[in-house]
C-alpha cells in the first residue's frame, strides 16, 4: 500500500456559518475561524475542510455560488481568507475548500447571461430543454429539495434543470468551455496555496443520455432521478480530464461527495492508477434506517447492518483505493444522537466509543465541528425555527399532502434534519454559547451550559481529550493508517470488533454499541499475551484476561499486540 500524507491526516470540517462569529452579526466568519486555530492545533487535526465560503445569495447556505473567486460578504473578504490560509499554514494546518460545480447560483453572472437569450454565449453553460409535447417538464425528475427538477423560463419557453433548488441551476459539463472555466477557477485557489478540494455531489456531473424519465417511488409525486443523474456515462472522463488538467499538478487532498455511490463505482473513482480522486464519501451507513419516505420516515436499524456496510468498504478498498470515514457532517444529524446514545448517562461514553470505532478503521477520518465535544441533536418546537431549505420544503410537501402528520414530521425532523448539525458550536456556557455577541442566525442548543468546549478542555476525561489522544495515536502507530482490517464476531448485534494487521503487529478494537453488557470472545488464534492497552473509555485493569470479556455499556478498548 502506497504511503500518502492524506492517508495519515485527520480532517476537521468547519461549517463557517455556525462555527464562530467575530463581528456580532450572528453569522460565523473567517476571522472567527482564525480566532480558533490554536484550539484546532491543540486538538491535533491536520486539515480543515471549509464548507463553501464563496459569494452566495444563501438559498442553500453557500452551496449556491454566485462568484467562485470571491468571499461571501457575511464571512469577510479575500484579505481575511489570505490571512486564514497563512495562519493555518503557520500552524501546520492545511485548508481544503468545498468545490461546488455541479450547479451554480441563479445569480451567477453566467446564469444571468444564459437567461438573456437562446443564442447567448453562456446559454450552453446550463442544461436547457424544451418541454414535452403537452408543454410539461422535459422529464419527471424530482428536485432533491422538493417539487420538479425543472423550472420554466417564460422568456425562452424552455426549462432548465436544477437537481437542487431552482436557485441552483445545473451546469452543463458536456460543454468543454464550461469545463475549462471550472479548471481555471480551481487553479485560482490552488495557486493561492489551498491544499485540496472536497467536491460537492461530484458524481452528478454526467447525466444519463437523453435525460429519460425515472421510476416514481410509492409516496412520491416525482421520479427518483438518482440512478440517472449519478455516476453517469461520462463522469470518469470528466474527472480524469480534471485530474490531468489540474489535480495532478499539485500535491493536494481530494475527496468527492458521491451520493448513492456503490463500492464498484468507488473503486473507479479512487483506484491509484485511475487518476481521478483520492477518496469519496459514500452514504450507505448514513442511509441506515431510511423508510418509505427516506429519512423523513426513519426506522430502527441493526448493528449487523452497519457492520456489513463498514466491512464491505473496508475489504473492498483494502488493496486499491482509499476510504473516507465519517459519522456526521453538515447534512447529517449529530453522531452521538444518530449512532450512539445522547442521554445524560451515556453521551460521553458512547461518543468516545464511536470515535474509537471510526478512528481505528482504515481510511481518513473526518471530524465534524462539535463532534469532538459530543454535541447533540436539537429539538426546536416550531418548524419556523428551522432554517434548512430541505427541512422546510419537506415539511411543506409531506405534511401539506397529508402523508405525515405534524407530530410525525416533527419527530423525523428532530431525528434527521440537517439543522441538527448546524446549530452553533458550543464554545462556552455564556449566552449564545460564546458563538456570537449578536442574535444567532439559528437557535443555539439549550444544553450549551453543560456541553461546551471550555468545559471539555478543562476536564482531562472529556470527549475532547479523548479525540486528542486518538489523533496522537494515529501519528504514533502506522498500523492505524496502513494495517489491514478483519472483522470479528460478525453476527453480534451489540459488539463491533475488528483487528488491524501490519506485518508482525496487530490491533484489537472492541466497541460495545449497546447499553447492555455483552461478552466479547477473543478468537483462539489471537494470542493476547504481552498486549498493550492503547486507549479505552473506562478504567481498565491491565491484568484482566480478555479472552472472554464482559463489556460495560458503550465500552471501547484498543489493544496492541506486537
Ligand atoms: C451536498 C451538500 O453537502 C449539501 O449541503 C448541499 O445542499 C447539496 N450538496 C447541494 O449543493
Amino acid at each position: 500500500m502506497e504511503r500518502k500524507w492524506w492517508k495519515e491526516a485527520v480532517v476537521y470540517q468547519i461549517y463557517p456559518r455556525s462555527f464562530m462569529d467575530s463581528n456580532g452579526d450572528g453569522v460565523g466568519d473567517l476571522q472567527g475561524i482564525i480566532l480558533k486555530l490554536d484550539y484546532l492545533r491543540e486538538l491535533g487535526i491536520d486539515v480543515i475542510w471549509l464548507s463553501p465560503i464563496n459569494k452566495s445569495p444563501n438559498d442553500d447556505n453557500g452551496y449556491d455560488i454566485s462568484d467562485y473567486r470571491d468571499i461571501m460578504d457575511e464571512f469577510g473578504t479575500m484579505q481575511d481568507f489570505d490571512q486564514l490560509l497563512t495562519e493555518a499554514h503557520a500552524r501546520q494546518i492545511k485548508i481544503m475548500l468545498d468545490l461546488v460545480v455541479n450547479h451554480s447560483s441563479d445569480e451567477h453572472p453566467w446564469f444571468i447571461e444564459a437567461r438573456k437569450s437562446m443564442d447567448n454565449p453562456y446559454r450552453d453553460y446550463y442544461m436547457w430543454r424544451p418541454g414535452k409535447e403537452d408543454g410539461s417538464e422535459p422529464n419527471n425528475w424530482g428536485s432533491r429539495f422538493g417539487g420538479s427538477a425543472w423550472e420554466y423560463d417564460e422568456q425562452s419557453g424552455e426549462y432548465y434543470l436544477h437537481i437542487y433548488s431552482k436557485k441552483q441551476p445545473d451546469l452543463n459539463w458536456e460543454n468543454p468551455v464550461l469545463r475549462g472555466e471550472v479548471y481555471d477557477l480551481m487553479r485560482f485557489w490552488l495557486d493561492k496555496g489551498v491544499d485540496g478540494f472536497r467536491m460537492d455531489v461530484i458524481n452528478m456531473l454526467s447525466k444519463a443520455e437523453g435525460l429519460p424519465d425515472a421510476i416514481v417511488k410509492d409516496g412520491f409525486k416525482y421520479g427518483d432521478g438518482v440512478p440517472l443523474y449519478c455516476d453517469g456515462p461520462k463522469i470518469h472522463d470528466y474527472l480524469q480530464e480534471m485530474n490531468r488538467e489540474v489535480l495532478s499538478k499539485y500535491d493536494i487532498i481530494t475527496v468527492g461527495e458521491t451520493l448513492g455511490v456503490n463500492l464498484e463505482q468507488a473503486k473507479l473513482y479512487t483506484g491509484a492508477s485511475r487518476n481521478e480522486l483520492n477518496m469519496v464519501f459514500h452514504f450507505e451507513h448514513v442511509f441506515l434506517g431510511d423508510g418509505k419516505l427516506g429519512k423523513w420516515s426513519p426506522q430502527p436499524w441493526k448493528l449487523t447492518e452497519l457492520k456489513t456496510i463498514m466491512s464491505r468498504w473496508q475489504y473492498g478498498l483494502r488493496e486499491d483505493g482509499w476510504n473516507s470515514l465519517y459519522w456526521s457532517n453538515h447534512d447529517q444529524p449529530r453522531a452521538v444522537s444518530r449512532f450512539g446514545n445522547d442521554s445524560p448517562e451515556y453521551r460521553v461514553l458512547s461518543a468516545k466509543m464511536l470515535a474509537t470505532c471510526l478512528h481505528m478503521l482504515q481510511g481518513t477520518p473526518y471530524i465534524y465541528q462539535g463532534e469532538e465535544i459530543g454535541m447533540t441533536n436539537v429539538r426546536f418546537d416550531q418548524v419556523t425555527d428551522y432554517r434548512d431549505i430541505q427541512t422546510v420544503n419537506a415539511y411543506r410537501d409531506f405534511v401539506g399532502d397529508g402523508q405525515l402528520s405534524h407530530s410525525e414530521m416533527m419527530e423525523s425532523i428532530h431525528q434527521r434534519s440537517r439543522d441538527n448539525g448546524r446549530t452553533p458550536v458550543q464554545w462556552s456556557a455564556a449566552d449564545n454559547s460564546g458563538f456570537t455577541e449578536g442574535t444567532p442566525w439559528i437557535g443555539v442548543h439549550d444544553n450549551h451550559k453543560e456541553i461546551n468546549v471550555e468545559r471539555d478542555r478543562q476536564d482531562p476525561n472529556s470527549i475532547f481529550h479523548f479525540y486528542r489522544k486518538l489523533i496522537q495515536l494515529r501519528k504514533k502507530h502506522g498500523i492505524i493508517v496502513y494495517g489491514s482490517y478483519d472483522v470479528l464476531m460478525e453476527a453480534d448485534e451489540q459488539i463491533y470488533a475488528f483487528t488491524r494487521t501490519l506485518d508482525q503487529e496487530q490491533l484489537i478494537v472492541i466497541c460495545n454499541f449497546s447499553d447492555q453488557t455483552p461478552v466479547f470472545e477473543l478468537p483462539s488464534h489471537i494470542r493476547s499475551e504481552g498486549r498493550e492497552l492503547l486507549i479505552s473509555n473506562y478504567e481498565v485493569d491491565e491484568q484482566e484476561k480478555i479472552d472472554s470479556l464482559t463489556l460495560r455499556p458503550y465500552e471501547a478498548r484498543v489493544y496492541r499486540l506486537a
